[in-house]
């Protein structure tokens, strides 16, 4: 089938390269050149286990190509995925520009029907408005042509998002068209194997699962958090707790790991997005702002356990950091704990030798060349002349260290660790003094 992808970001790439490797002709427009160029040169613009042979493999198939032609783009396709930013603006509300700028300028080249899908994270409401734009742009040039607008949201996780778009849980069609169904159903066939995984609703329901998804796991976290935190000052052990609601299958095992903070692209926008839809219409989603709040102060939590220990003073403290992007397997940096984090020791006068598997290009490109960072080879180089080391993401490479090594290197034998990674008894039988989230303050 002939697809077209605006919007080569995340989510776009990833879904473009995926069909194309089951064999649909895939066309991606980008107004960037610079991008599109680079990505025709084998250059992938992100870090995502598995994507670069995919992106090349298949554009040296010729199943898949980029361009900034709009105009080629819109002709391309039958299926037309609007897969562009949608940033927040000032008050948290998602900026549907760019959404609204495809949608019209698909209206302008299109010369027959067309199915248009939002997979942007969109507030509900939104497919009204892109087809709103498209009538509107086809009464201005005088056109007329037939189109639907389908809201099929996107659930990948960075670092697992090839294998999530290869092999979803589940496809959301928010379509009211007969048609536009049969269509999809037909471009998802090759991922709706064994059962079938797609569930077809009406278009504003569609466009609030999205959110409804992101938000309830994000609330599942700040609630641990807000756990750890009890757990902290009563005396108990969160990862013990954390074992023992986990095993009631009504809650699960995931996303209940507590840490110093949800980040991403993801999460902190799409929490705040729906809290601000919910203002809109006169209701106050107190859960949300709740979830939100905690997660803010959960990101400072870190900063705070490390004044504590040095009596508010940590000016002239040389701070070895492990993990700077969100989460692991991937080398963004949207919303990373470790941002506040570093942030903060710096105002305080601290400096930070920082070490991350993928992420270091990318802080270099946050924070430039700067003296209180400096950006190190390995974990091991980071250590070297620091007074403690901070964990902030959890990285398998950080998960067996050698903690002898970590101690003679330290000039205080000191970790704090944001992600949980290691046992207290265990610290302890190494001479190492070992702060976590919700584990009891000093061990
Ligand atoms: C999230 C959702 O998990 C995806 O389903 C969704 O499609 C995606 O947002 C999106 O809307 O595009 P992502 O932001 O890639 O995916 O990352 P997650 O794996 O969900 O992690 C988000 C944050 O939560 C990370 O900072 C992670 O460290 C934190 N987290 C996660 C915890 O603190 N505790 C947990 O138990 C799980």
């Amino acid at each position: 089938m002939k697809v077209t992808v605006f919007g080569i970001g995340y989510v776009g790439l990833v879904q473009a390269a995926v069909m194309a490797e089951v064999g649909h002709d895939v066309v991606c427009i980008d107004v960037d050149q610079n991008k599109v160029d680079k990505l025709k040169q084998g250059h992938i613009p992100i870090f995502e286990p598995g994507l670069t042979p995919l992106v090349k493999s298949n554009y040296e198939a010729g199943r898949v190509d980029f361009t900034t032609d709009a105009a080629r783009g819109v002709e391309h396709g039958e299926v037309i995925f609007i897969a562009v930013g949608t940033p927040p603006d000032e008050d948290g509300s998602a900026d549907l520009k760019y959404v609204l700028a495809v949608a019209k300028t698909i209206a302008t080249h299109m010369t027959k029907h067309k199915i248009v899908i939002n997979k942007s994270t969109v507030p509900v409401g939104t497919a009204d408005r892109v087809k709103a734009k498209i009538d509107e742009t086809l009464t201005q040039l005088g056109k007329t042509a037939t189109f639907d607008v389908v809201s099929n949201p996107e659930f990948l996780k960075e670092g697992a998002a090839v294998n999530d778009c290869m092999r979803p849980d589940r496809i959301i069609l928010g379509t009211d068209s007969a048609k536009a169904e049969k269509k999809l159903r037909e471009l998802y066939s090759p991922f709706n194997r064994n059962h079938d995984k797609i569930i077809v609703m009406d278009i504003r329901s569609a466009e609030l699962t999205k959110y409804a998804a992101n938000c309830m796991l994000a609330t599942k976290i700040s609630f641990m958090n807000e756990m750890a935190n009890l757990a902290e000052l009563l005396g108990a052990d969160i990862e013990n707790v954390r074992k023992g609601i986990g095993s009631d299958p009504r809650i699960g095992y995931q996303f209940i790991y507590p840490g110093c903070g949800y980040g991403g692209s993801c999460f902190p926008k799409d929490v705040q997005a729906l809290a601000r839809s919910a203002q809109s219409v006169g209701y106050t989603a107190k859960v949300l702002e709740a979830v939100e709040a905690v997660n803010y102060a959960q990101k400072e939590k870190l900063f705070e356990y490390i004044l504590r220990h040095f009596n508010g003073d940590v000016a002239g403290k040389t701070v070895a950091l492990w993990g700077l992007s969100f989460k692991p397997n991937t080398d963004d940096m949207r919303e990373a704990s470790s941002r506040v984090l570093m942030e903060k020791l710096w105002a305080a006068g601290a400096k930070v030798k920082a070490f991350d598997p993928e992420a270091m290009e990318e802080t270099q490109r946050i924070y430039g060349s700067r003296p209180e960072l400096s950006l190190m080879g390995t974990k091991e180089a980071a250590l070297e002349g620091a007074d403690f080391l901070v964990i902030c993401t959890e990285w398998q490479a950080f998960r067996a260290p050698d903690f002898d090594l970590i101690k003679s290197k330290l000039s205080l034998p000191l970790i704090f660790d944001g992600r949980n990674l290691f046992e207290p008894k265990l610290m302890l039988e190494y001479g190492l003094h070992y702060y976590a989230i919700g584990r009891g303050l000093s061990v």
